[in-house]
């Protein structure tokens, strides 16, 4: 029977995805230590979770008036640590939980993308999962060195070559490479390691991988684009992808539309799980959940909302006021995350104005979430899972660990019930766990380019 495919939406941060949530009175607030991030990682186990999954930004979200003055008070998503050693002291606290972290194609190096991940596949026992983002924003080009952010589609086509380069390192070292022999002085097989010659458009490398295949082949690829060309990305190179579908209908009709592109690239749909993103908040009764929703609702800022519209939008909104309407101008110039200002858009009909974004997007605020007790949140997973709007959740946290604990102790079980969920992990390495064959060499290039 098809089973859910789990994955908890995390942070390397002093928030989760809601801004608000460090001021939770039950949120933990040791969001620098080990401890901290290996208590999460036990939890998510205990919920026989696939995978944890790290989000990332190079910036904070000071782009909102100019300066950090405002975020930095109210603590909207300013501290942003590694997440790649972050993944190494939640996987060191756990066994099998798989754990993926964002890096960005634009502002990194493909080998060093992939000697980093590869590593950590390896200290993880294949565990790891990189997902590809090009980024959002000037705030990050800044802290990166450049002037401005490269424009939406141009690095998305460079992403490509970004991706080419990282698996053809990944395939650098075949299976039974590494003979390590003292007796014979033979270390490696050399017609087992392969050279890279790469020259792209936008890329070059030429060069030996440095690093031996992990226990599963090499890291899962995520991927998370919604625009029209991120979705393109996605179909050609995403294992597992997530997505923010907004209603059961939206997601029928996109996760159709993913999986036949999927099919025409000539990859195998079954094998590129979509993970949607979902907001429980619950509790054994729904009136309970209730309450601690209207809690949660309570610690929203404005600010929280405002600064996290310039961040995805790549464009200041302290500069408009509340009721005006943005220029059409102002709108073409927005290159952040477009889908979301197309969607603005849509809804409103007219050209929107602040107070519009923050409706509709309701940035900065649990969208979507889904309150209620276990059996009301199993339903409603349930419902899009059969539905085949999706194969499984991204479970975001209204905060840490509270959120999580009491996902595994009420709805967790409940799924497992309807043998809609494992009750145990399959095996010791991610892709074992998410169903993913090994990767074979090569068996990323395209059909009709396989060599
Ligand atoms: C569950 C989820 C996680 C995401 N994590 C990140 C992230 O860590 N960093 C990031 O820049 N964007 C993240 N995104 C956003 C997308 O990856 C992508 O950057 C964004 O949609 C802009 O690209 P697009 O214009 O192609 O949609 C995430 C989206 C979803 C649904």
């Amino acid at each position: 029977m098809r089973q859910m495919v789990m994955v908890g939406f995390l942070q390397a941060q002093n928030c989760t995805t809601l801004a608000s949530a460090w001021r939770h009175p039950d949120a933990r607030s040791d969001f620098t230590t080990p401890a901290y991030y290996q208590r999460i990682g036990q939890i998510l186990e205990e919920g026989k979770f696939q995978m944890a999954f790290f989000d990332d930004r190079l910036a904070m979200p000071d782009i909102y008036g100019g300066n950090p003055a405002e975020v930095v008070a109210n603590g909207v998503r300013v501290v942003k640590i590694d997440p790649v050693a972050t993944m190494l002291a939640m996987g060191f606290g756990t066994r099998y939980l798989g754990i993926g972290s964002t890096a960005s194609t634009t502002y990194y190096e493909p080998f060093d993308v992939a000697r980093r991940f590869q590593t950590v596949d390896h200290m993880l026992g294949g565990r790891a999962a990189w997902n590809v983002v090009t980024s959002v924003n000037d705030a990050e080009a800044h802290n990166m060195g450049r002037e401005v952010h490269m424009e939406h589609d141009l690095r998305y086509d460079r992403a490509d070559e970004f991706m080419e380069i990282v698996l053809s390192c990944w395939d650098g070292w075949e299976d039974g490479a590494l003979i390590v022999n003292k007796t014979t002085g033979e270390f490696a097989d050399p017609r087992k390691v392969h050279r890279l010659e790469y020259r792209g458009k936008f890329l070059n490398s030429a060069g030996t991988f440095t690093v031996p295949r992990s226990p599963q082949g090499h890291p899962v690829v995520i991927q998370a684009g919604s625009s029209d060309r991120g979705k393109i990305f996605s179909a050609r190179w995403a294992e597992t992808v997530f997505v923010g579908y907004s209603d059961i209908e939206e997601g029928k009709k996109q996760y159709a539309e993913f999986k036949t592109e999927v099919a025409r690239l000539g990859r195998d749909p079954d094998l590129t799980t979509v993970n949607t993103i979902a907001y429980p908040v619950v509790a054994e009764t729904r009136a309970e959940a209730e309450d601690k929703m209207a809690v949660i609702d309570s610690l929203y800022k404005e600010v929280d909302g405002l600064s996290l519209l310039s961040e995805a939008l790549n464009f200041d909104f302290k500069t408009k006021g509340m009721d005006e309407a943005f220029s059409k101008e102002e709108l073409a110039g927005m290159s952040g995350m477009q889908a979301m200002r197309d969607r603005v858009m849509r809804v409103i009909g007219r050209p929107p104005t602040v107070r519009d974004f923050l409706e509709v997007t309701r940035r900065g605020r649990p969208r979507e979430a889904i309150v209620g007790s276990g059996k009301d949140i199993a339903d409603r997973m349930e419902h899009w899972f059969t539905e085949r709007a999706c194969d499984g959740y991204v479970i975001a946290g209204t905060h840490m660990p509270g959120s999580f604990e009491d996902f595994v102790r009420f709805v967790v079980p409940e799924l497992q019930r309807r043998g809609l969920y494992r009750k145990e992990y399959t095996g010791a390495t991610l892709r074992e766990n998410l169903g993913l064959p090994i990767p074979q060499r090569n068996a990323w290039r395209l059909p009709q380019a396989a060599e």
